[in-house]
Parts: structure tokens; C-alpha cells; sequence
């Protein structure tokens, strides 16, 4: 029997040590936009985020704010990681934490089936330890400390001392991997993006893998390892294995979400692809599942050059910007400006001028010209085109090979490059309505009938673009979907198709429209702060 293609998407589980940052943000409201693009295509769809709360670093922080990691995790997640999802529109279908029990059960399964199939063995381990990534380095992976880290190793990541471990534990056999990667990697030519993230997993895996210690008997802040209850699993063990347990899978049966929506599409930043697209899938090979869909890395938000953190007080709280710019401006700005896949500066004065210019006066103001003219001229109801002309006609393939554009950058995950296209529309649309100067046409009673030709062009370009930039902006759009009398006449919004959108005339003449307050206001300097 023949099963309708579906789309599941993640992001990656945030550590719990600190409040969210707009790196974090960025990352969240990617995926979001993938699964909502992939929804309104008719897509069964399924995404899903979630914290990290395993490990020494939690543990630490919870130490020296002298709490429990516990009720530290709790108070992280109820006061910064679920208002996050609201403070930037995420529209996700599930939430998991890894102190959860449907998630530890799910990890203690996954590695016992590893333990019986002999893929994991004790033995000894001595290295450099991050903790800020929580993870073994080797030598060359690291740099020189300067200032007071001088003559110690230093994580090139934190700019921190790495620690020495030595440790008696269980590891993971991944060097037998190696040549299954590397036939994936061959095979399946898309599974890391972007191609330059590609070749450096190719080649790092090429080298050579190591097995991996998989377990802590220096502190006890994890899942306990189910066959030798003096260890913990490794914190990145643990957390991997969210993506199927939010799932449902269990060894005994997968569970019908994990067979309806796995293998899932992994957005990950670049930091944190070999996790992904290493060892993860060779965690995967072993216990006989199949290896994920693609492995997505995005590049960093830089701030003065140096990649966004909170523990180099460079991180800015998303709630900064959308309390000023509200939530779609952020989602825009970020997708938009920044390709996605590499790295991008974030800086105000950027964010404010394309406000300003692409969302205020592009979008907005074409969006309340249309919508004020239909007010106007028409009596508030959208008027029936009659014969169309060529300029008219050129919106009407202009939406179509719009679609065409943004889906097949979509597929790819280049999302910038969809915005950009379906961008094409605002300024093709702002252009014949310069060129028609319906305000001229509506003083000519004779001309009554191109008066509305042309109402009804603009109208249903910004029924087109409506349904097209809702992934990226769902307030706006739906304000704009309201205005337009559409919801009344066609449907809700977020069930309109993508892929049905350049059919023409779906707006029925008469719809009622009602005015439109404007969609990007202006922002004073001193609301800048
Ligand atoms: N807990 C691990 C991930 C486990 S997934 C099984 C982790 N967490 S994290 O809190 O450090 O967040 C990592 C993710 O946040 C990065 O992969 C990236 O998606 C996002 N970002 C954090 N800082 C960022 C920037 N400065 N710029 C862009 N994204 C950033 O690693």
C-alpha cells in the first residue's frame, strides 16, 4: 500500500544552563518555517523541539545557584524555553525534556539493545574534556590559552581551560562505522547540507573514527546505565536519542508516530553536525533503524565578528527585538537577510532599515494601498475583473514562477533564497500599481470596469502572497488574509495549499473587505532603547 509522503523536522534540544539567546531563536524559527511551508503544502507533517538536561554542565549551574538540577531544569523550562516558543511564533508539535520518563525509559532500551548486540564494551579512557560542549577533544582540536590561561589547553568554542579525564567506562564501538558512514554519506549525496559542511564530515570520518566513552561514574546527573547502575550515560548519548523517543519508538515495537514520521530532517547549527551526522546515524546503524533524513547546519549569528554567546555576554534575548518588532519582523529578518547555512552578522541598525524598507514600505504599505483602494472605489467588496491585459496577466505568472522558485528552494532547505523569490511578487505588485495608477483610472467613470481589472489583480496577488508568506510571517498574513474578506469567503489561512495558490481567481468578487491597520508600524528611534 502505497503511504502519503510525510515531513517531520527538529531542532536541535537546548541546554538548560542559561535563557535562551536569538542564536537559539534562529534555529527554532527555521525549522518552523520547514514545517509549516511543508503543512500548507499538504504534507502530513511533524515537528518537534525540546531541552538537554543531562550533564556536568547543567549540574554545575544548578551547584552554583544552589539548587537542585532538577528544580533548576524546571525553572529554566517554565520561565525562558516554553515562553520562548510564544515570544517567536513556534507552532511545534511536540516538546521534550530528557528528564522525562517516556525519554529516559527510551534511552535505557536503545542501549541495552546496543549492550546485547555487543556494541559497547568497558574499558579506559584519558582526555580533554570540554564541558562547555560536553565533550572529549583531541590535541589538535584545541588552541593555546593566552592571558590567564596561559600554558593550557583552551575549547577554540569557549575560549575555557579544557579539563584531563581520566575515566574507567563503557564506549561505544563506533569505529565500526566508518565505511557505513562513509557509503551513506555516497549514497545519499543530500544528507549533510550545505555542501561545505559535507565535505568536512566526509573527510574527518575518513580519517579514521575512535570508539566513544559513553559513560560517567564521576557524577550522577543522567540516565542510569541499566545493566551497571554506578554509571550515567554520556550526556550527548542521551540526548541524541530524543528523536525517537519522542517518537514513541520502543525495541519491543517502533509506535505509530515513529513509523508514520521517521526518519526526520535534523536543523542543527554547524557546531553540532558531527553529533549529528557521525555519530548519531552509527548509534542508528547499530541498533538496525534507519539513519536520519538529512542533517541540516546552519552557520552562527555573529555579534562584533565572534560567534554569539551568553557566556562571552554577547547573547541578545529574542524578546528584545520582538517587543519591538514584533514576531514576524524577527522570523523575516533572520531567514531572510542571512543565508541560510552560513554564518551572518546580526546587527540593529540592519534589522532596522530592512524593517523599514522590505516589511514597512514593500509588504506593508502595498498591503494597505490595495486594500484602502478596495475601501474606496469599491465599496469594501472586491470587484470582478473583467478582461485581463498583459500587465495584468504579469502578476499572474509572476505568482506562478514565484511558487515554482520558493518550493524547489524550500526542498533544498535554502530558505532565504524562497523568501527571496516569493519577495518578487511585493515588488512587482508595487511596481503595476505605479504603472496603473488606479487612482487615476477611478476618477474616469468610463474606465469603471480597468478601475476594477486592476483592484482585483492587486487583490489577488495579495491573496497569493498571503498564503505564500505565512510559513515565515502568520500574524501579518493573517491580519492581511482577514482584511481581504478571505477567511470569511475561501478558509482559514493556515489550510490554504502552496501548491494550489497561482490558480487565479480564488478570491471571490464581493468579498468583503474591512480596513487594514498598518501591518509593520513605524518604530521611533527611542523604542530602539
Ligand atoms: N544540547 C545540545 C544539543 C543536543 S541535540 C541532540 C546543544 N545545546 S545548545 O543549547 O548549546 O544549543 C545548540 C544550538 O543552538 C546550536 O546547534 C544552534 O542550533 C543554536 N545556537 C547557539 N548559538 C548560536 C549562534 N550564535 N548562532 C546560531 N545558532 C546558535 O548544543
Amino acid at each position: 500500500m502505497a503511504t502519503a509522503p510525510t515531513f517531520s523536522v527538529t531542532t536541535p534540544i537546548f541546554y538548560v544552563n542559561d535563557a535562551p539567546h536569538i542564536g537559539h531563536a534562529y534555529t527554532e524559527v527555521a525549522a518552523d518555517v520547514l514545517a509549516r511551508w511543508n503543512r500548507q503544502c499538504g504534507v502530513e507533517t511533524w515537528s518537534l523541539t525540546g531541552t538537554d538536561e543531562h550533564g556536568q554542565k547543567i549540574l554545575r549551574t544548578a551547584v552554583a545557584n544552589d539548587v537542585t538540577p532538577k528544580e533548576w531544569a524546571d525553572k529554566l523550562v517554565a520561565d525562558a524555553w516554553i515562553p520562548l516558543l510564544e515570544t517567536i511564533d513556534i507552532a511545534n508539535d511536540d516538546f521534550i525534556r530528557t528528564t522525562e520518563e517516556r525519554h529516559e525509559s527510551v534511552v535505557q532500551a536503545f542501549l541495552q539493545k546496543l549492550y546485547d548486540d555487543d556494541f559497547i564494551y568497558f574499558g579506559e579512557y584519558e582526555g580533554y574534556y570540554c564541558v562547555g560542549c560536553e565533550e572529549y577533544k583531541q590535541p589538535d582540536d584545541l588552541a593555546q590559552g593566552t592571558g590567564e590561561f596561559e600554558g593550557q589547553y583552551v575549547c577554540p568554542i569557549h575560549g575555557r581551560p579544557v579539563e584531563v579525564l581520566k575515566e574507567a567506562n563503557y564506549f561505544f564501538r563506533m569505529s565500526a562505522f566508518g565505511d557505513r558512514l562513509l557509503e551513506l554519506y555516497e549514497t545519499q549525496p543530500d544528507f549533510i547540507q550545505p555542501d561545505s559542511l559535507r565535505n568536512e564530515i566526509v573527510s574527518f570520518v575518513r580519517r579514521g573514527l575512535d570508539d566513544l566513552s559513553i559513560s560517567r561514574q564521576s557524577f550522577d546527573w543522567g540516565v542510569r546505565v541499566p545493566w551497571d547502575e554506578k554509571h550515567v550515560f554520556y550526556v550527548w548519548f542521551d540526548a541524541l536519542i530524543n528523536y525517537i523517543s519522542a517518537l514513541g519508538w520502543r525495541a519491543d515495537q517502533p509506535g505509530e508516530l515513529f513509523q508514520r514520521f521517521w526518519p526526520s530532517n535534523h536543523i542543527v547549527g554547524k557546531d553540532i553536525a558531527r553529533f549529528h551526522a557521525v555519530i548519531w546515524p552509527a548509534m542508528l546503524m547499530a541498533a538496525g533503524l534507519p539513519t536520519p533524513r538529512r542533517v541540516f547546519g546552519h552557520g552562527w549569528l555573529l555579534v562584533g565578528g565572534e560567534k554569539m554567546s551568553k557566556s562571552k555576554l554577547t547573547g541578545i534575548a529574542p524578546a528584545q527585538i520582538t517587543d519591538v518588532f514584533g514576531s514576524d519582523a524577527f522570523r523575516y529578518y533572520f531567514l531572510r537577510a542571512i543565508s541560510f547555512g552560513q554564518d551572518g552578522s546580526f546587527s540593529w541598525e540592519d534589522l532596522a532599515a530592512r524593517y523599514q524598507a522590505e516589511l514597512a514600505n514593500g509588504f506593508g504599505n502595498l498591503a494597505s494601498r490595495v486594500v484602502a483602494m478596495i475601501g474606496r472605489y469599491c465599496d469594501g467588496r472586491v470587484p470582478a475583473a473583467g478582461d485581463l491585459d498583459e500587465a495584468d496577466a504579469r502578476i499572474q505568472q509572476v505568482v506562478e514562477l514565484a511558487v515554482e522558485r520558493a518550493s524547489a528552494a524550500m526542498d533544498r532547505f535554502a530558505i532565504h533564497e524562497a523568501i527571496t523569490a516569493i519577495w518578487t511578487i511585493v515588488d512587482e505588485l508595487n511596481g503595476y500599481l505605479t504603472e496603473q495608477e488606479p487612482w487615476k483610472v477611478a476618477k474616469d467613470e468610463s474606465k469603471v470596469e480597468r478601475l476594477h481589472t486592476i483592484l482585483a489583480t492587486a487583490a489577488e496577488g495579495l491573496r497569493a502572497l498571503s498564503v505564500l508568506l505565512a510559513p515565515v510571517m502568520p500574524k501579518s498574513t493573517a491580519q492581511l488574509w482577514t482584511a481581504l474578506g478571505a477567511d470569511a469567503a475561501i478558509g482559514p489561512l493556515a489550510e490554504q495549499r502552496i501548491d494550489h495558490v497561482a490558480s487565479w481567481g480564488q478570491l471571490p468578487a464581493g468579498a468583503d473587505v474591512s480596513t487594514l491597520p498598518p501591518l509593520f508600524p513605524r518604530i521611533e528611534a527611542d523604542q530602539l532603547g
